[in-house]
């Protein structure tokens, strides 16, 4: 196991009713005027926006309104936040959504303190951004799946071609994130279990790595997919089930929380969110559908021309989809369908074909994935392996 450091700076207020905090908390940390960032309405019919404001009036703080932030946020929603904040004279961001509205106020923080367009602070995946101080940040989340409430990332779609663009670093991490289940009842079937596969991939691209022995990291690692396959489908079943929805929030924070996971592993590659990032940038698809969408191709695909590894996909079978099979071969491969078939049941689309890819895109949309350099960490991933994954998927 490598050297590393585990710190998560942020502190999680979780459960049912945690919103009276807000106020209190946001006097405990200087707030005074705050800049007030969320998507397209849901936090206005469903009573959170009430319930913000109401904290807010009672801690005697000001706010300033920054709304519609769209799915998968556009760099010009920063821009305008960074215009609000620094013409405002704001102290303090407050973002209330999903990862969305999240990562534009990570992208906000730092963008107010560089003085320069904010696309300098954008990296590739796997380096830190280049960032010397950031405005401070809470996030208040209403749809669990980015564990962008307690990470050091956002993910800001730029340009034309709609490429997305990743900022990575600890200044960004919100100082404190308000986790209440019941702010996510209202989250559309599509979206909840999108967050679902999202949590999911984020647990196995951390999974997935060579086996230095992070027995901990990877027996924890384990015990939250299972918690997550169990508990999403009773979502599904009743979109108000308590303890469900707890159940997957937590997952959501607990899955990128320092990534923790991958500590003390060699390398860092999410190499099926540089590929699912290419379906959301020239489709603008959910980014959960996308990794639905591209996992079990990719799992063959590493299993077929790296064997040395399909004894952590046999693992990965038995450990946490129960199969009970003694050949590694035959293991893994009944994993890879048993995840299938759980995609299949939290109503993921069945392939790209299905989701509205056209065939004639996946050559563009692979070259595209790799143009900053190969994806993965057990295998190398250029354009031919990209496009044979995206065409397995198709
Ligand atoms: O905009 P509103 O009206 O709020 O509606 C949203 C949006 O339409 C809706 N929603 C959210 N909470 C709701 C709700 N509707 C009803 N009731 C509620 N309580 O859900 C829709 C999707 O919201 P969005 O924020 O886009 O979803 P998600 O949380 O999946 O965020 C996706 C973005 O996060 C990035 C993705 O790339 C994508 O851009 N990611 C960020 C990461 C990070 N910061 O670490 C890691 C991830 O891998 C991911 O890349
Ligand atoms: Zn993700």
């Amino acid at each position: 196991m490598d050297n590393f450091i585990y710190s998560i700076p942020t502190t999680a207020y979780f459960g049912k009713g945690q919103i009276s905090i807000l106020g209190e908390t946001l006097n405990a940390h200087g707030a005074s005027k705050v800049l007030l960032a969320y998507g397209g309405g849901s936090i206005k019919t469903n009573g959170i926006y009430d319930a913000v404001i109401d904290q807010l009036a009672k801690a005697g703080i000001t706010l300033i309104e920054l709304s519609g932030i769209m799915p998968n946020p556009r760099v010009e929603s920063v821009e305008e936040g960074i215009r609000l904040y620094l013409e405002n004279g704001c102290d303090f961001i407050l973002a209330v959504g999903g990862g969305s509205t999240l990562d534009a106020c990570k992208a906000i923080a730092a963008g107010v303190m560089h003085d320069g367009p904010v696309t300098d602070l954008f990296v590739n995946e796997s380096g830190l951004s280049d960032i010397a101080a950031a405005a401070p940040i809470a996030t208040i989340l209403t749809m669990s799946g980015t564990g962008s409430e307690m990470d050091m990332g956002a993910v800001i779609t730029v340009g034309e071609d709609h490429k997305k663009m990743v900022l990575l670093h600890p200044l960004v991490n919100p100082r404190f994130s308000i986790l209440d289940p019941e702010y996510t009842f209202t989250v559309p079937e599509i979206h909840s279990m999108a967050g679902v596969a999202d949590i999911l991939c984020h647990l196995m691209e951390q999974y997935f790595t060579p086996d230095v022995n992070t027995k901990v990291q990877d027996r924890m690692n384990e015990g939250v997919m299972m918690a997550v396959l169990e508990d999403a489908p009773k979502i599904l079943a009743d979109p108000k089930d308590y303890d469900a929805r707890a159940n997957i929030m937590w997952a959501s924070s607990m899955a990128l929380a320092g990534f923790q996971f991958m500590l003390g592993k060699p390398g860092f590659s999410f190499p099926l969110h540089g590929m699912g990032h290419e379906l959301s940038s020239k489709y603008d698809m959910t980014h959960g559908v996308t990794l639905a969408l591209l996992t079990p191709s990719w799992m063959r695909h590493t299993m077929k021309i790296a064997p040395q590894y399909l004894a952590i996909f046999a693992r990965f079978a038995r450990n946490v989809l129960d199969v009970r099979e003694a050949d590694d071969s035959k293991a893994a491969e009944e994993g890879v369908k048993r995840l299938e078939a759980f995609y299949s049941a939290i109503k993921m689309p069945a392939n790209l074909r299905e989701a509205g890819v056209r065939e004639e895109d996946l050559d563009f949309m692979a070259e595209k994935a790799v143009e900053r350099g190969n994806l993965g960490i057990l295998t190398s991933i250029g354009k031919d392996e990209a496009l044979q994954i995206m065409r397995d998927a198709f």
